[in-house]
This record gives C-alpha cells, structure tokens and sequence, in this order.
C-alpha cells in the first residue's frame, strides 16, 4: 500500500470514477475537483463517497473549474498531491463545433493553468495529460504511433494539440515530470450516453425489450480503435510511475466501424440486422421482422469528421509493460448486456428519448 496523494480533475467523468477507484485501492488518499452543477453530477462516484464504501475517508472533493485559476492553486496548496490526472475537459467532438471557445478555455487554456499553477505553487508533483487520438485527424499515417504528425479536425481536436504542447513546453522548459498519454477511443458500462458506442448500447437493449422503434445515427463508416476504459486506466498509472518523463499512444491496435458496432450489438442479443438504401436514406432492418431500427440524421454529421483511426501502442508495451485485456467482441458484449440488465430491472422505465 503506498501513502502517496493524488488530485484528479474530471473525477465525475467515465475515466476519473474509473481511475479514483483504481487509486484508492492502491492506498492513495484521492483529491477530485467536482463542478457546480444545478443537477446532480456525481452518479459515477455515489459509490465512493457513500460511508458504506471501505475507502470513502480517502477520498476528498473539492469545487473547481478549468476556467478557474485562482481556485486551482488553492487546491494545490491544500492537497499537495504526488501525482495529478488531468482528465477534466469537454470531451464532446461534435459539441466542440457548437462551443469552439469554451473548449479552447477548459481543454487548451484550462490545461495551461494546472501547469502554471504547478509551477506558482513550486509543489513537486507529476503531472498526466489527458491527450487523445483525435489530434491525428486526417490521418497522415496508418496505424498512428508517438511520431506521427498531427492534424486535428475540430475545435476539441486543436484545443487539445495546444495542452499536447504546453505539457512538453513545461516538461523541457521547467523540469516538470508531465506526460501525455495520447488515449485511442476508450468506453465502458460508464461511457456518457451521447457518444456513439453508448447511445448504441442503450438503444439496442431498448429495442429489444420493446420500448423503443428505432433510432437515429449520423456517419456508420468511420472506424475507430475502441477499447475498455479500465484497462486505459491502469495505462495512464503506469505512465507516471515510469522513472522519466515522457509521451505514450494507448490504444487495442483493432479498428472497427460504427456499422460493425451496431451489427455485433444486436448479435448479443440475438438478433440480426441488414442494411438497405443509401447516405441519409440508409436504414438498418431487423432480419427476423424487416422492422426498421437504425435510420440517418444528417444533425449528427460533423463539419469535419475523423475517418480512421488505429492506434500502434508498442512503446507502451515496451517501456510500461502496457496490454489491453478487452477487444471488440468483448468490450460490445459487457456494454450492451449491462445496458440491457439495467433497463430491465428498472422496469423498462428508462426510455433513452433522443439521444
Ligand atoms: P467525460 O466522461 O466527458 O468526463 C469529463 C470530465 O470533465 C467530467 O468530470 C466533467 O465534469 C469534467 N469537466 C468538464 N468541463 C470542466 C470544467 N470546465 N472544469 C472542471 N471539470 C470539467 O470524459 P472521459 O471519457 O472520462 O475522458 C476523460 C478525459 O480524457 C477527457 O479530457 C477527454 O477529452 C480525454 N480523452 C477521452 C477519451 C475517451 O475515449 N474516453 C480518449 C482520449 C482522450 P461533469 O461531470 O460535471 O460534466
Ligand atoms: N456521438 C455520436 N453520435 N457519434 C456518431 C453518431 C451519433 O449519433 N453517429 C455516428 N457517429 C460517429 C461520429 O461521427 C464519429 O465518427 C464516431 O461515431 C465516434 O464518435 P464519438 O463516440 O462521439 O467519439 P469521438 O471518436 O468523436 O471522440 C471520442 O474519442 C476521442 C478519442 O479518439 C471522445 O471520447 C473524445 O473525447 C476522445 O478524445
């Protein structure tokens, strides 16, 4: 058991709840800064915080935003952590287009202040930047590695290549043990519902238990390197405990459609469908009824879409020791089978409305 202490931003999101977990069974004592919101927004970490839970006197909460300097130093004074996971951003591709600005303030300038903070406040401390695949955009090659150049497609995409840089300006500039770990798609049970293997998971049990016709989706045909949040998570420890300083591609090196991911979905479940039509006329069809289920909503195309991406995660392998145990297969079974269980045991009263 270690005594260390380690601060999380985004602690309410899929990967921070995964990652406190992880944590505070080590023995860490886990900071997380939570968000003023008018709606409760700690669902994910309920079961830490609750006095039932074994570890819950490790774990401390604090308000906090990205956009706040003034109260990030404070929480570094307070908490004096070992380590501290970025992980705070607005995660959201699309909704990047919607809010360009504000995705720049929290995910590229947001980034810059935990920096500076780090630096004001002189406490020694490691530094994990939540880096992503979505900074090779147009991919320049296939699969990506730790060297392929960059070219981001969306606000969120380039908000994110400036924290890139900034966490290896600070490592060079002033000494600072800071890392990106550049993290392919990775989902889970906890994934938020408006990402697209979710939104999948959670309409397909619903159409099976009968409360749901049919959903609606933008493009099928881009692939994406998809593996299990918490495998990802042992990843991003792993990075900091390495005795240097350094950038690490996480990823499962398998890449998949969304089409792919729709047709193994409803395969856990038994059925089958077929695809019929063309662009925003496609529709997906039950086999065993020719019902319609799946149809297209131009809404959810992006201005500029990410078509392909698949990751290369051998220096990961080679220096961590790093391996994803979940694939494909695997990660749509638990995904679509926990969605399914909940909805049923709820009493079919959990109908996912538009998303
Ligand atoms: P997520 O579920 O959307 O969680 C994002 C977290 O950031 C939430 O706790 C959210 O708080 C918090 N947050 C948002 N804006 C904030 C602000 N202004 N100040 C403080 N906190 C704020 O995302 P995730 O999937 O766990 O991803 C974690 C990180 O990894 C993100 O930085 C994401 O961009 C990056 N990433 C994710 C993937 C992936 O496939 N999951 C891949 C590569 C990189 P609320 O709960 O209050 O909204
Ligand atoms: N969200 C969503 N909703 N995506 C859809 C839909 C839909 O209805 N229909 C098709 N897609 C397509 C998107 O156009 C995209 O090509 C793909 O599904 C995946 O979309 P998301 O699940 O929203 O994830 P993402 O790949 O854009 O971004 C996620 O992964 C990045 C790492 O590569 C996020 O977690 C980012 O925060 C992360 O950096």
């Amino acid at each position: 058991m270690t005594e260390k202490t380690a601060l999380i931003s985004g602690i309410t999101g899929q990967d921070g709840s995964y990652l406190a977990e992880f944590l505070l069974e080590k023995g860490y004592r886990v900071h997380g800064i939570v968000r003023r919101s008018s709606s409760f927004n700690r669902g994910r970490i309920d079961h830490l915080t609750s006095d039932k839970n074994i570890f819950h006197q490790q774990l401390f909460l604090h308000y906090g935003d990205l956009t706040d300097s003034s109260n990030l130093n404070r929480i570094l004074e307070r908490t004096h952590p070992d380590e501290i996971y970025n992980l705070a951003a607005q995660s959201h591709v699309q909704v990047s287009f919607e809010i360009p600005e504000y995705s720049a303030e929290v995910d590229a300038i947001g980034t810059l202040r935990f920096l500076d903070a780090i630096r004001e406040t002189a406490i020694v401390s490691k530094f994990y930047q939540a880096s992503t695949s979505e900074l090779y955009g147009k991919v320049q090659e296939i699969p990506q590695n730790e060297n392929t150049p960059f070219s981001p497609r969306s606000p969120y995409a380039i908000a994110k290549q400036y924290a890139y840089w900034i966490v290896k300006n600070y490592r060079e500039a002033y000494n600072l043990f800071a890392c990106n770990g550049i993290l392919f798609n990775h989902e889970s049970e906890r994934r938020g519902e408006s990402f697209v293997t979710r939104k999948i998971s959670i309409n397909v049990a619903s159409i099976i238990l009968g409360i749901k016709d049919t959903f609606l989706l933008g493009n099928l045909d881009s692939k994406r390197d998809w593996g299990y949040a918490p495998d990802f998570i042992e990843g991003m420890w792993l990075i900091l405990q390495h005795d240097k300083p350094d950038d690490y591609v996480l990823a499962t090196n398998e890449n998949h459609t969304v089409r792919e991911f729709i047709e193994e979905s409803f395969k856990v479940l038994g059925e089958e469908i077929f695809w019929e039509g063309k662009g925003i006329y496609e529709k997906g069809r039950l086999k065993s009824t020719g019902k319609e289920v799946i149809a297209i909503d131009s809404r959810y195309f992006r201005p500029t879409e990410v078509d392909l991406l698949l990751g290369d995660y051998s220096k990961a392998k080679e220096k961590l020791g790093w391996e994803p145990k979940i694939k494909f297969k695997d990660l749509v079974r638990i995904m679509v089978e926990y969605d399914f269980e909940r909805i049923k045991k709820n009493n079919f009263n959990s109908d996912p409305g538009g998303i």
